[in-house]
């Protein structure tokens, strides 16, 4: 009681404003990197051939989903981000497993039964394997292929959900993996990053047209918001006064933040080598996803070197930088203020589809938390269009190229025994929800 006391006058204090009855507050996941054993899909084999370590069991979210929804139950979340696991759907080429699909039909349910709002992501990062043998989102029949799953999924899953985000950032996919080689198949070429990131955009724009007419002609079917979870970051000039790192800063936050999401609302031109009138993008979007996470200083030395995007300065002199999380980015809470203002320019809901901290330190992972929601609601204060939080993760999970040395998690996982342990951190956020949330509508 006392402690509930004493936060519910901390959070008063420390925050600006009340949430609107209706706010989406929660966690996000992605099937790979809490279901466990996903034989199926390209990063399996890549972890199998020794590329990164095994996620093996994961969380087994796959079994223990009902455990794990009763936490967030409790934690006070009201909605859930989940993705699909589409190599298990879609074992073989153009063959649904079916019991796949009813589980996943489970998953939504139980979720309703607790009255967690889901919002489901269809492709969060993995591909099933015979895909990836066909050369993935390098393939341009990727695109149908993708939307032939879209379609199955609104047919399948329609009258369960009404939040689905088509693809979770794009642009990371496509730059970690075709670009920077920091990711399987660990190319490093910028034209097959272009060529990644214009399949994607293509198979969310055509995915968007065919839920949509879908829902329009299935009365079962609810009338789906659809978006797609961009990763943004807060780009600042390494040197304040300097033209050549500001107009790298320019450039990223044109290519990395905006290009994508203006081409799907204005269908206009915006990443060289793609064409948008002839990917029907425009206005394909319901609302805009933004993942957040941290700012980079970015420094380039000749205002005319091809390198037009300049390059990241290292935080460890920078005078300006915060502290640095486990994953090695820099806490600044003020870059979510900066996003959703600058998004907020687009006129759409605006729905923080991630955000959170890798960290052992849980005080840290707390005061993260403070600090955003703090500018989330300043952001707010000033207009924008915010629907909803949901903090990356439930669950400590497995960390892709990281595999388990980070934690992202609201939850403690012990990887050998699957025991969850809330953390202080996660009670913290639940008390915001509980008591920031207003309860009749002003
Ligand atoms: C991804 C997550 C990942 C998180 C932390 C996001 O870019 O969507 O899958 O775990 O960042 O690295």
């Amino acid at each position: 009681m006392g402690f509930c006391y004493l936060s519910f006058l901390i959070i008063l204090v420390v925050m600006r404003k009340w949430f609107p009855e209706k706010f989406l507050w929660g966690a996000a996941t992605s099937s790979h990197q809490v279901e466990g054993n996903n034989f199926f899909n390209d990063w399996w084999k890549w972890e199998q051939e020794g590329k990164t370590q095994s996620s093996g069991a994961a969380c087994d979210h796959y079994h223990r989903f009902r455990e794990d929804f009763l936490l967030a139950k409790e934690l006070k979340h009201n909605a859930h981000r989940l993705s699909l696991e589409w190599s298990r759907l879609e074992k073989e080429e153009n063959v649904w497993d079916e019991s796949e699909w009813d589980h996943y039909k489970t998953v939504l349910d139980e979720l309703s039964k607790l009255r967690i709002t889901p919002i489901v992501t269809l492709n969060h990062f993995t591909v099933p394997l015979w895909l990836a043998k066909k050369g993935s989102w390098l393939n341009e029949e990727c695109v149908n292929i993708f939307v032939r799953f879209a379609q199955k999924t609104i047919k399948e899953l329609g009258s369960k959900v009404q939040y689905w985000i088509t693809l979770n950032e794009p642009n990371i996919l496509a730059f970690l993996a075709y670009y920077y080689g920091e990711w399987p198949p660990y190319h490093k070429n910028f034209g097959e990053a272009l060529t990644v990131m214009k399949h994607m955009i293509k198979s969310h724009a055509k995915s968007y047209h065919l839920m949509h007419e879908y829902a329009r002609k299935n009365s079962d079917i609810i009338c789906p918001k659809i978006g797609m979870a961009k990763a943004v970051t807060a780009f600042h000039p390494c040197r304040a006064f300097s033209v050549s790192d500001q107009t790298s800063v320019l450039c990223r936050k044109w290519l990395h933040n905006h290009g994508a999401v203006s081409s799907l609302i204005n269908g206009r031109i915006l990443i060289p080598g793609i064409k948008p009138e002839k990917l029907y993008a425009k206005k394909t979007l319901d609302f805009i996803g933004l993942n957040y996470y941290f700012r980079q200083f970015i420094r380039r030395d000749k205002l005319f070197s091809k390198h037009f995007l300049g390059e990241v300065c290292s935080l460890d002199h920078h005078p300006d930088a915060g502290k640095i999380t486990d994953m090695g980015w820099e806490i600044y809470p003020k870059g979510l203020y900066e996003l959703i203002r600058s998004f907020s320019r687009y006129k759409l809901p605006l729905m923080i589809t991630e955000n959170g901290i890798a960290t052992e330190d849980d005080s840290l992972r707390q005061t993260f938390i403070k600090q955003h929601l703090d500018q989330l609601s300043r952001a707010m204060e000033e207009g924008s269009p915010v629907i909803g939080y949901l903090h990356w993760s439930l669950l400590d999970n497995f960390e892709w190229a990281e595999g388990y040395t980070k934690r992202f998690g609201l939850v403690h996982v012990d990887h050998k025994t699957q025991k969850r342990t809330v953390k202080p951190s996660a009670r913290y956020y639940a008390s915001i929800i509980q008591n920031l949330t207003r309860k009749t509508t002003s």
